[in-house]
């Protein structure tokens, strides 16, 4: 079997993603992390028929516990938080039992948080089953749910134990879903590596086929690059901010079209096109960048412009409720070149509206 290694270094708190494929029957990467008799799976009533006999029968050597969530992102939830806990109470578990999130971001963000807070902390394994899961949400932990006002606003920075990416549960995600994740994936190249979006451009047909040696090598540098931007700045109070490249415009965009006009990766391929317009703009970068990184996005099926129905002034007010809002300016993630990405707060207001119009 191979498999890719790379180490999430932040000192006591350091660990590994494994990426490769059949990932899930090998109990070899478990058993250096579980450190009990006893493990905990959380799934999602979409993922657990899939992969959790797979992953219980893998872990049959320990005392298997199992919670499973409805789907979506409405149940990242206090609520469903707090019935994890109970079953955790009830079930009389102890500090040395594990965590494991099988599923997308949602599961992920919740267990990472349930693990957070349960016995003042307790061990994780994220095994994320989306695309936009293993390349960004399951790897730095930022762990989250809901509240009525906003998405993510009670948390914690919680780091899993170990990141377990097997690339063969992506053959299951429906098309729409995959070719979100891209989005996020062409965001590496545009922020920290020209030549891996090079790479990206010359392998889009392998990409769209699934095809398991150019995911693994795909997901590999996104996570290699999330790895080392989260060892630099594990609580977001600086570098980390580039990874938002075009979420400024995405938040507003998935706001305005009420969260189900557009998935989160489809909000961020406009949102990385309109922040490269900016940059453009601004004097910053050259208009080819702009074109090369449009055609990519094009090219892998994901929307680079903004629907008819999204009025410049509802994205404006919805951006300045955005959290990346400092000082009453809003923060834009833009590109210097093409793979260094900067953060500026100093955009006038005309010209975000210029762009927004046109
Ligand atoms: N998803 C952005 C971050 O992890 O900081």
């Amino acid at each position: 079997m191979s498999y890719k290694h790379i180490e999430v270094a932040l000192a006591d708190r350091s660990y590994p993603i494994i990426i490769g494929q059949q990932l899930l029957v090998n109990s070899s990467f478990y058993s250096s992390v579980i450190q009990g008799k006893r493990v905990c799976i959380v799934s999602d009533r979409n993922v657990a028929p899939l992969y959790l006999d797979t992953l219980k029968a893998t872990l049959a050597v320990y005392e298997i516990d199992e919670f499973i969530l409805p789907s979506g992102e409405q149940h990242k939830s206090l609520q469903q938080w707090q019935l994890l806990l109970g079953q955790l109470v009830s079930n009389k578990h102890h500090r040395d039992t594990t965590l494991i999130a099988l599923g997308g971001g949602v599961v992920g963000d919740l267990t990472g948080f349930a693990a957070a807070c349960y016995q003042r902390g307790i061990r994780f394994i994220q095994i994320p089953t989306t695309l936009l899961a293993q390349v960004d949400a399951s790897v730095g932990g930022k762990t989250a749910v809901n509240h009525a006002q906003g998405k993510n606003l009670i948390g914690a920075f919680y780091q899993p134990s170990l990141v377990l990416i097997d690339v063969d549960l992506l053959m299951s995600l429906p098309k729409r879903e995959y070719i979100a994740g891209l989005a996020e994936v062409v965001k590496y190249g545009c922020i920290a590596d020209s030549e891996f979006l090079q790479w990206l451009e010359v392998n889009i047909q392998g990409l769209l086929a699934r095809d398991s040696g150019v995911l693994q090598h795909a997901v590999w540098r996104s996570c290699q690059i999330k790895a080392e931007v989260v060892s630099q700045d594990e609580r977001d109070t600086g570098v980390r901010a580039t990874l938002n490249f075009g979420h400024t415009f995405a938040h507003a965009i998935e706001l305005a079209g009420n969260y189900e006009q557009f998935l989160h990766g489809e909000a961020v391929a406009i949102g990385m096109v309109l922040a490269a317009r900016l940059s453009f703009l601004l004097g910053m970068l050259d208009g080819d960048v702009c074109e090369k990184i449009t055609f990519l996005l094009k090219n892998l099926g994901l929307p680079t412009a903004l629907p008819d129905n999204m009025a410049p002034e509802t994205l404006y007010e919805n951006m300045q409720m955005d959290k990346k809002v400092h000082d009453e300016q809003v923060c834009f993630i833009l590109l210097a070149s093409l793979g260094k990405a900067v953060s500026r707060s100093d955009i006038e207001q005309a010209m975000v509206f210029d762009l927004l119009s046109n």
